[in-house]
């Protein structure tokens, strides 16, 4: 993924260097060609003799002991990348006033190639004026930020302020710098799960999705480089928290008005929500107690969102449904892509063992309305949602 990428990392003093061990490791397996260079504090939080062995290249620590002042300039020369991780906010307020008091800030200040930064610190000192006006300025020289994460801090305090995980910083540098993406610039709409329509305060109609597929869905979009937003009902699954929209809904109603609400935007939406077909006509305010005989509940038709984004849908966007089948599979969903005027639908039939509501395994055959017809075996839903979207590239985007 990044065979022969040179990568400068920049290791400053925080307690997130421990992950820089780990990141070196990352870049290293995927390819990449690692130079390590520490500022003189971070030394006491990491150690160079673990970072040179896994970069498979000395540690460069100490402006003088180095051979010459062009070694410096040479290695911003040398690097595709320089990659500040962590950077503390003292490194950062140096950044930001141009000075040049260690080997790490001199390969800065000659970098000819883009550089990105990954912030640690307290969240105090994250949210202090200061930083915010020093990351500012590094931004305006064109430096990248990757944003911190909230969470467990060295000072034991809960919030913003934590180094990206070494995961996520390697993805960065791949969509940033190294990938090019299918579906890079395209906007995609996800919905996913149930939704519950509500018959008092504490009662609600229902269904069994979990939310695994369409959740699977979304981040498939967004490896191959969409701008992803997932509107997710009440899911048990965990929902992506980074670079992932998501917005939360509960009923087929607010479901429906947060997909009008992107729609427009929208290049490909895919609809794998088990979307309530009915919802209680009136929702009591209070508990509705028990009686002795039988309790009618009167319901009415929700929006049919697919059909509605398909009466909607303008040239060049795509629209995917899903149907759920337990009966006559293919004709009713071929029925269902013609009726909600849908470019592709995804069938998985409940008779499939493993497929369906609840499994972390899926089958599905997609329909074109071209007349297309693609097979897949049983796998898991991660590998499904790369098939439907490989799918989608193949038509629409190769
Ligand atoms: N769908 C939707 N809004 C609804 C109902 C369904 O957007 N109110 C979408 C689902 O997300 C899925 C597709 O329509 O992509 C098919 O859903 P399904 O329930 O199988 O189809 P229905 O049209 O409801 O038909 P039926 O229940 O009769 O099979």
């Amino acid at each position: 993924m990044l065979q022969g990428k040179k990568i400068l990392l920049g290791i400053t003093g925080s307690i997130a260097a421990y992950k820089s061990v780990y990141l070196v490791r990352l870049l290293v397996k995927a390819g990449a060609d690692v130079k390590v260079i520490m500022t003189p504090a971070a030394k006491d939080f990491v150690s160079p003799l673990t970072l040179s062995t896994l970069s498979k290249n000395p540690v460069l620590i100490d402006l003088f002991a180095e051979q010459s002042w062009s070694n410096h300039v040479m290695l911003g020369r040398w690097a595709d990348v320089m990659l500040l991780a962590p950077l503390s906010c003292n490194t950062l307020a140096k950044m930001a006033s141009g000075q040049c008091d260690n080997l790490l800030l001199a390969a800065y200040l000659s970098a000819t190639c883009p550089v990105v930064v990954a912030p640690a610190m307290d969240e105090d000192m994250w949210l202090h004026p200061a930083t915010k006006i020093n990351l500012q300025k590094i931004e305006s020289f064109g430096n990248r930020i990757i944003p911190v994460e909230k969470g467990e801090l060295a000072s034991g305090l809960f919030g913003d302020g934590r180094m990206a995980e070494p995961e996520q910083i390697v993805q960065y540098l791949l969509d940033n710098f190294f990938l090019t993406r299918p579906l890079a610039g395209k906007k995609a709409l996800v919905t996913a799960g149930p939704t519950y329509e509500p018959i008092d305060p504490v009662r609600f109609i229902g269904n069994h999705s979990s939310g695994k597929m369409g959740i699977a869905i979304a981040r498939e979009l967004q490896q191959q480089g969409a701008e992803v937003t997932l509107i997710a009902g009440p899911v048990q699954a965990e929902l992506p928290v980074n670079g992932i929209i998501v917005k939360k809904v509960k009923t087929a109603a607010e479901m429906f008005t947060a997909c009008m609400g992107v729609y427009a935007t929208t290049d490909i939406a895919i609809m794998s929500a088990a979307v309530a077909d009915y919802t209680p006509m009136l929702t009591a305010t209070e508990k509705i107690k028990k009686k002795e005989d039988g309790l009618m509940v009167e319901l009415t038709k929700t929006k049919d969102i697919l059909k509605e984004l398909g009466e909607k849908k303008r040239k060049g966007q795509v629209l995917v449904g899903f149907a759920l089948e337990t009966n006559n599979e293919e004709a009713n969903a071929k029925e269902k892509l013609v009726r909600k005027n849908a470019d592709l639908i995804v069938l998985n039939s409940l008779n499939d063992s493993g497929a369906g509501f609840g499994h972390d395994t899926n089958k599905v055959t997609i329909f074109g309305k071209e007349g297309q017809e693609f097979n897949f075996e049983m796998k898991s839903k991660q590998a499904v949602a790369k098939d439907i979207v490989d799918t989608i590239i193949r038509l629409y985007y190769a």
